[in-house]
């Protein structure tokens, strides 16, 4: 039986995880919620799970933090929301959803919220709720999607945004203001934009769990784009915030995978704004079934806004302490007919981290999760001509019903010249960092007990890798 389930990454003992919700620092220790569905491997009633850390790589798992109550505003699922410090009381804003029986398969959404008096153990819901009922005027609760609030304190107002959009026409982001976060003043869209456009990306029909937030200099809004019943992606936009609009100045796709969506942020304690997001399976329902899980939240990520107006990412140095055994090289000159410079190494959960001078090479690829024969194997790829890094998961198992195609878009140079891959794979999840400022997540499922080698490879020329590292990663247990 081939192992499948993570080693490193935030997932409970079984059945479905998805959008991470509500992260917070509350007195050094760092708190993770997400969404759970605790008796199946699919999509159900949602509850909140809830995981805690000292260090951002070990993980502890606590009681759920919140699940339906029959007959409230909740009563059909506990959606995505945020956490925030209420003048010292930790305070939960989340989604309460009523099947709404009247019109087929909509669920009416609501704003609600718990706050727990037990340094965030238990949690109990406001007896107010929903402080809000549905989508404000002239919107349509039929129609009009409302969920996810996103909430932050500015000049001693609170202020939230919620997802929202209309069918066909297009998403936006509400932003409302608050004295005392139960009582909810509605300011108009922060920002909206039309379905039909398409260029340089499509924002789709709704935008869930959407994250607002000052970054450098820069306003960030990131969301999950949602058309017509299919989730997407993730975007991000920069821009400058005033008199309750946003403006953006640039719009791009935040982490260029097929499987990765629904983020969630938050400031730590040294002020890092810090991300998590959900990665997928990408794989038939019926191997979801037989696996008993589904599901996975990608490592936490630190921000940062870039000079050219575009975010940078990179993993929390804090997962280092995941390292075991290593291999080291350095001033490695390859060509197209080298031999594997990885041929020693291999493993499920790996970090890689590959420094390398391209030119006069044209192409830069790294295979793992190889057979000896090349059977399967995951490539990822750099090509210098087009500025491009794909995934390609064509041949990444063997198996019947797993998701293939080759992922990706163009790159950032590094600022030194240098190709820069980070790539973190633990066992069925691959997140790939490149250059400092774009991120690649995808899902794989290996079919052979042997798709466990690395391989370095380059065309069109010779390269030098200047400095090369692998380490096993194993967290304690
Ligand atoms: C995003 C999402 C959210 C919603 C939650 C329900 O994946 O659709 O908009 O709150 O999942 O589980």
């Amino acid at each position: 039986m081939i192992e499948d389930r993570p080693l490193y990454h935030v997932q409970p003992a079984a059945n479905w995880t998805s959008d991470p919700n509500g992260p917070i620092q509350w007195h050094g220790t760092y708190h993770l919620f997400y969404q759970h569905h605790p008796y199946s491997p699919l999509w159900g009633p949602m509850h909140w799970g809830h995981a805690i850390s000292l260090d951002l790589a070990h993980w502890t798992h606590l009681p759920m933090a919140l699940a339906p109550t029959p007959d409230g505003p909740d009563a059909d699922g506990c959606w995505s929301g945020c956490a925030v410090d209420d003048d010292g009381v930790p305070t939960l804003i989340y989604t309460g959803v009523r099947r709404n029986h009247t019109y087929q398969s909509r669920y009416q959404q609501t704003l609600c919220f718990a706050t727990s008096n037990d340094d965030l153990q238990t949690w109990q819901k406001d007896p107010r709720n929903p402080v809000l009922s549905g989508p404000p005027e002239p919107y349509d609760s039929r129609g009009t999607a409302f969920r996810d609030p996103y909430v932050w304190k500015e000049n001693g107002a609170w202020y939230g945004v919620i997802g929202s959009g209309v069918e066909d026409v297009g998403g936006s982001v509400l932003l409302y203001r608050s004295a005392d976060l139960r009582h909810w003043e509605y300011l108009g869209p922060l920002y909206t934009r039309p379905r039909q456009i398409t260029e340089p990306i499509g924002t789709g029909s709704v935008w869930e769990c959407p994250q607002f937030f000052l970054l450098g200099d820069r306003h960030v809004l990131m969301f999950g784009v949602w058309d017509r019943n299919k989730l997407l992606y993730t975007v991000y936009l920069t821009g400058t915030y005033a008199d309750g609009r946003f403006t953006p100045r640039v719009l791009r796709r935040f982490d260029l995978g097929p499987d990765y969506y629904a983020p969630a942020t938050m400031q730590d304690e040294q002020g890092r704004r810090l991300i998590w997001g959900w990665s997928w399976e990408a794989r038939r329902r019926l191997l979801q079934k037989a696996a008993g899980w589904a599901g996975v939240l990608s490592l936490p990520r630190v921000l940062t806004l870039r000079p050219d107006g575009l975010l940078g990412v990179a993993p929390v140095p804090e997962l280092a302490v995941l390292r075991r055994a290593r291999y080291h090289r350095t001033d490695l000159a390859v060509t197209p007919r080298s031999p594997n410079p990885l041929a020693e190494v291999a493993g499920d959960s790996l970090e890689i981290l590959v420094r390398m001078e391209l030119e006069p090479a044209t192409t830069a690829g790294l295979k793992l999760r190889r057979s000896p024969g090349d059977e399967e194997y995951t490539l990822i790829q750099y090509d210098n001509a087009t500025g491009r890094l794909c995934l390609d998961r064509d041949r990444a198992s063997q198996s019947h019903g797993v998701h293939q195609g080759m992922h990706g878009g163009p790159i950032a140079p590094g600022p030194d010249g240098l190709l820069t891959l980070h790539v973190f794979l633990d066992r069925t999840i691959v997140e790939v960092y490149a250059n400092g400022c774009v991120c690649l997540t995808a899902r794989i499922y290996p079919a052979r007990e042997d798709s466990r080698g690395l391989a370095l490879t380059v065309q069109g020329g010779d390269a030098v890798v200047t400095a090369l590292d692998v380490w096993t990663l194993m967290p304690d247990r």
